[in-house]
C-alpha cells in the first residue's frame, strides 16, 4: 500500500482509501511526482491460453482505469511508462481527454504530436444543441413531439414560449422563434422495414425544414465497375496523401474502375504507435498484404494483438472490428477493397482484444484469415516456372476473391486472360513484362502495379526471382 503526503493538502492517507479524495489533490503543484497504477480486476477468459496469460480488464477494471485517465487530464503528464500487459494500458477514453496513455510503453506528453491534441474548449464541454429557428414555435414543436417522436426537455418563457428544446434520436434541437439563424436539414436513421410502405421519405416541419428519413442499415452498394487497363508506377504521376489516422495514401487504381475497387500502397514513415481506434468498415472485400515492416493489429474474436510482418497478410471480412496499434518505422502494406468508396465505423464501446475467441465466425459469410509468410507452403502453379503461395483468402470468403503471392523463375509465362471483374498484380520484388498488340510492351518493376481488363489477352512474362501479389476476384480467374 502507498503512502504519501501531498504538502499542504491532505494529510497522508493510503492511495486506494482515499480514490475520491485523490481526486481533488493538484497534482501539478507536486514536483516530480510519480504516480503507480496497479490493475488488479482481469477478466476471467476461457478458450485463450494467450488471453489468459495475459487478460484484459474486467468492465469494472475498465472503469477503474477510465476513472484515473480522467483525473489525470489536466495533470500535465511529462511521460506514462506501462507494462506490456493488458491490463497495464488504460483504455482509449474520449478524444477530448487530453492524456492519450491506452498504449503500452513510454510517451513524452510534451512532444508536438500531444500538445497538438490539446484544445482549452474540450474540457468545458457538457452538451450539443443544434439551433433550429421558427417563426412560429408551438406548429414546429408539435411536429417535433408528436410526428418525429421527440421529447420536450425545456420550455420557456412559461406564458408566452419563444423557446423550446428538444431531443431525440441522439439529437438536441433548440427551437427559437424569430431567430435569424440558418435553417439546417436533418437526417433521420430509420428501421425502414418498421416504415408503413406509402410513408414519405422526406418531410417538411412547419419551420420549412426539411427532415430526411434514411436507411439506418442500408445494403453496401457495389457499383457495376468498368474494366480498364491501369498501370501505376512508383515515382510516376501518382502522389502520397495523407489519409486517416496518420498514414499516407498511394492511390494505385486512380480510376477506381467504375467506383468498384480502390487499391492503395500505405505507409507510415516514422512509426511507433498508431493513433487509430477500433473501427470496423462496410465492404463487401477487404483485404491487406504488409510489404515492408511490421504493424501491429488486433481483429474482434481473433485473440491477442498480433504483428504482420513483410509477407503476411490478412483478410478483413465484411464489418469486423479492429485497430492498428503499432507500425515499425517505414511501414508498408497494400489494401484492396470493394467498393472503392466505403464507410468507416468508428466503435467506441467496444475494447480489442475482446474476451471472444472464435476464429471460425463468419462475418457475412467471410472468416477472417491471418496468413503468415515464414510459415506459408509454396506450391507449383499451373504455368511452368511459376511457384506460389495461396494466403486462404479464396477458401475463407468461398470463392469470392483469391490473394496469392507468384514466384517467377524467368519464364514466359504464356497468355493471360481472364473473365472476372478484378485481376490486380502488384510487383513485390523483380519485375515483369506484360505485351499486347494493342498496348505495346509494358515492364513493370518494383512497386509498380497493374490492373488487367476482362477479356484482352496479354503476354506476360516475370524476371527471374521476381515476387507479385495477384488479386482475382473471383478467386478462380486467377492466371498463372
Ligand atoms: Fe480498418
Amino acid at each position: 500500500m502507498i503512502h504519501r503526503r501531498y504538502p499542504g493538502e491532505y494529510p497522508a492517507k493510503p492511495l486506494r482509501e482515499s480514490w475520491f479524495g485523490w481526486s481533488a489533490i493538484s497534482v501539478a503543484a507536486a514536483a516530480n511526482l510519480v504516480l503507480l497504477v496497479r490493475h488488479a480486476e482481469k477478466a476471467e477468459v476461457a478458450g485463450n491460453d494467450m488471453l489468459a496469460k495475459d487478460p484484459v480488464l474486467s468492465p469494472a477494471g475498465r472503469k477503474r482505469a477510465e476513472s484515473v485517465a480522467l483525473l489525470l487530464k489536466d495533470a500535465n503528464l511529462t511521460a506514462v511508462f506501462s507494462t506490456d500487459y493488458w491490463t497495464g494500458r488504460i483504455p482509449r477514453i474520449p478524444h477530448s481527454f487530453v492524456c492519450d496513455i491506452d498504449h503500452a510503453g513510454f510517451f513524452d506528453m510534451n512532444s508536438s504530436e500531444h500538445r497538438a491534441d490539446r484544445s482549452d474548449l474540450v474540457p468545458a464541454m457538457c452538451a450539443a444543441q443544434v439551433i433550429v429557428p421558427c417563426y412560429d414555435l408551438q406548429p414546429t414543436l408539435n411536429f417535433f413531439v408528436e410526428r418525429l417522436g421527440f421529447r420536450l426537455d425545456v420550455i420557456f418563457p412559461a406564458d408566452r414560449p419563444s423557446t423550446a428544446i428538444v431531443s431525440g434520436n441522439g439529437v438536441t434541437l433548440r427551437l427559437v422563434a424569430n431567430s435569424d439563424a440558418p435553417l439546417p436539414n436533418l437526417r433521420l436513421m430509420v428501421d425502414v422495414s418498421a416504415l408503413p410502405k406509402d410513408a414519405p421519405r422526406e418531410l417538411r416541419a412547419p419551420n420549412g425544414m426539411k427532415i430526411e428519413l434514411a436507411d439506418a442499415n442500408p445494403s453496401i452498394e457495389v457499383p457495376e465497375g468498368k474494366q480498364e487497363f491501369v498501370i501505376t508506377r512508383l515515382g510516376g504521376s501518382d502522389v502520397w496523401g495523407t489519409g486517416r489516422a496518420g498514414m499516407e495514401y498511394r492511390d494505385l487504381i486512380p480510376n477506381r474502375l467504375g467506383g468498384r475497387f480502390v487499391a492503395s500502397h500505405i505507409r507510415i514513415a516514422k512509426g511507433g504507435p498508431v493513433p487509430d481506434y477500433v473501427h470496423s468498415h462496410r465492404v463487401r472485400f477487404q483485404m491487406i498484404f504488409c510489404k515492408a515492416g511490421w504493424v501491429k493489429v488486433v481483429y474482434e474474436d481473433q485473440g491477442p494483438p498480433f504483428v504482420m510482418h513483410s509477407g503476411d497478410c490478412v483478410l478483413q471480412p465484411p464489418q469486423i472490428r479492429h485497430q492498428v496499434l503499432e507500425a515499425s518505422p517505414g511501414l508498408e502494406v497494400i489494401e484492396i477493397g470493394c467498393p472503392a468508396m466505403h464507410e468507416t465505423i468508428a466503435d467506441y464501446d467496444l475494447l480489442l482484444p475482446n474476451n471472444a475467441f472464435n476464429p471460425d465466425r463468419l462475418f457475412s459469410g467471410q472468416r477472417f484469415v491471418r496468413h503468415v509468410a515464414r510459415d506459408a507452403k509454396w506450391s507449383q502453379c499451373r504455368t511452368v516456372g511459376y511457384e506460389a503461395r495461396d494466403t486462404g483468402i479464396a477458401s475463407a470468403t468461398d470463392g469470392l476473391a483469391g490473394v496469392r503471392v507468384v514466384s517467377s523463375s524467368g519464364e514466359h509465362a504464356g497468355a493471360v486472360r481472364h473473365y472476372g471483374e478484378l485481376l490486380f498484380l502488384f510487383v513485390l520484388s523483380g519485375g515483369l513484362e506484360l505485351r499486347n498488340d494493342d498496348l505495346g510492351r509494358q515492364g513493370l518493376g518494383k512497386d509498380d502495379s497493374c490492373v488487367i481488363p476482362a477479356g484482352i489477352e496479354f503476354e506476360l512474362t516475370g524476371h527471374p526471382g521476381s515476387e507479385m501479389l495477384e488479386v482475382a476476384l473471383p478467386a478462380d480467374q486467377s492466371q498463372l
